[in-house]
Parts: C-alpha cells; structure tokens; sequence
C-alpha cells in the first residue's frame, strides 16, 4: 500500500536522505522546510504527483495549524508517517546560555514538532491510519558533549515525548518511535574542526562517521509495516558510540 509521509527538513542533510528513502519505498512525501533547495525541487520534477512541498519556518509554532494542516494538508489525504527531522543546534557553554537563543531553538526543535504531533495524530484518528511518528534524535543527548547541553536537552524532550506518546495512542494503533543519529557530515555539524571529529570517531566503533542513509533506512523501516510491533524506542544509528 502506498503511504503519506510528512517529513520536515528536506532541504538538504538527513531530511533529503528520508525523502530520497521514502520515495524509493514507493511512498508520496510532503516536505517542510524554510527553503525549497535544488536537491528536492528536482526530486519534486521527476515525480510531480508524489513529492510536494510547503515552505514553512516551525519558529512559527502558531502558525503550525493553518500553516502544514490548512494550507498544505488536507483532510482528503491520509497520513500514514510523520518524520519530525528539522532541527538547529544552539551550541555554546551552558555559562554562555543565552535566554532568547534558547527559546528560538526550543520553538524549532521541540514546539513546533509537538505541535505538528497533535495534528498528525487528529488526521490519523480521523481517517482511522494506523500510522507511525518517528523523531530523529541525537546521540549527544546520552553521551553528552561540550558545548551540546542545550541542544541535547531538546532531544532529550523529544525521547520523553515520544516514548509518553507510544503509550498514549498504541492502543489506536499509532506508534511513535526515535532514531537516535550519530555524528553525521551534513551542513549542522560542518563548523566541527578535524580535531574535534576525529575525537569523536575515536568515541564510536566504526571510528567514521554515521552514514545519513544509514539513518534514512531505519526512518524507513519503522514508518512501514515491517516494524508495526515496535513503538516506545530509542534505535541507536550512530556508527556504534561507546
Ligand atoms: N548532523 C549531525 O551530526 C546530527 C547528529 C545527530 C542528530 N542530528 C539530527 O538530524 C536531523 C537533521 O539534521 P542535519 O544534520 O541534516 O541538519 P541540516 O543539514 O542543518 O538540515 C536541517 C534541516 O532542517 C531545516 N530547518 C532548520 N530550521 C528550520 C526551521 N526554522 N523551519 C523549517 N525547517 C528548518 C533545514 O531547512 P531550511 O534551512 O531550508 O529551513 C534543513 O532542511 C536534526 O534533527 C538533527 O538534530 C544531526
């Protein structure tokens, strides 16, 4: 069966990875984020029918319901899968913490995703979808690293969240699950100088960084029906981190 996957962030890193991954499934996808890239505007060319786009910036967090669920999603399409992947990472020493720097990334990384989460929910229950949320989290939140605190702890919110929400809707057949990603070479960590990359290949098993299609392919097995009994879970992707 071909399903509806709402993913946010598919400009470009491990969003356009999903996007690429879900298509590849046979699935339709609509994508959010701030900018339509090149890399998935052609995606959007090749398959017009399948691949739609709202450009969107989740700092709006009330504008989410007229925004993704009045202008962009209607209640006519199904939604079988919600991948909340956008994020930005705010990172500085917490004797740094900037109050106003910290809410803008809290609106994006947790707000706004909660929000979209609602939303999803109401469409599957409405449409009767047995349908599947997947977060993608971050390795930081369980190892910690300098400088990640803040970042960290929004995907931390994201674990509880998720796990609470398994509990909460399994019973309609929703799950909700996280990938938790390693250290991925996309634009969110290019600032990281060799030093500090190779410190942290030294921390995982690969010693490599984690591939995005890696992480792409188990975004995609747990939003098909090969992972229908697993809900409530952290999947670790990250090139084994010890
Ligand atoms: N890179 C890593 O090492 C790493 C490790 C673990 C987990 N992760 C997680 O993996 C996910 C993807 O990150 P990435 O590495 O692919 O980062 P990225 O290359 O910076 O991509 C982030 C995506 O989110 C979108 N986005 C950012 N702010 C937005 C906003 N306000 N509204 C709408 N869209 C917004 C961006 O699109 P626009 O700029 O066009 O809006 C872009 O498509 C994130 O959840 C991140 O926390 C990354």
């Amino acid at each position: 069966m071909s399903k509806n996957i709402l993913i946010t962030g598919v400009s470009q890193g491990l969003g356009l990875s999903v996007a690429r991954a879900v298509l590849a499934a046979g699935w339709n996808i609509y994508g959010v984020s701030r900018r339509l890239s090149p890399e998935f505007a052609e995606l959007q060319r090749g398959l017009p029918g399948r691949v739609h786009f709202h450009a969107f910036d989740l700092g709006r967090v009330d504008a989410v319901k007229e925004e993704l669920f009045g202008k962009f999603l209607s209640f006519d399409v199904p939604l079988h899968g919600f991948v909340n992947n956008a994020a930005l990472a705010y990172d500085d020493l917490v004797s740094n913490l900037d109050a106003a720097r910290l809410r803008a990334m809290y609106d994006v990384n947790v707000f706004a995703p909660m929000m979209i989460t609602k939303h999803v929910i109401r469409h599957m229950l409405l449409k009767q979808v047995a349908g599947s949320l997947v977060h993608i989290s971050s390795i930081s939140a369980h190892t910690g690293y300098k400088g990640l605190a803040m970042y960290a702890s929004t995907k931390g919110a994201l674990e509880a969240f998720s796990k609470n929400t398994a509990r909460e809707w399994g019973e309609r057949g929703i799950r909700s699950n996280c990938v938790v990603a390693g250290f991925m070479e996309t634009a969110m960590s290019a600032t990281l100088t060799a030093e500090q990359r190779e410190k942290i290949f030294r921390r995982n098993a690969l010693k490599a960084a984690t591939r995005p299609e890696s992480v792409a392919a188990t975004v995609v097995y747990l939003l098909g029906d090969g992972a229908a009994s697993v809900t409530g879970q952290n999947l670790f992707v990250d090139a084994g981190t010890i």
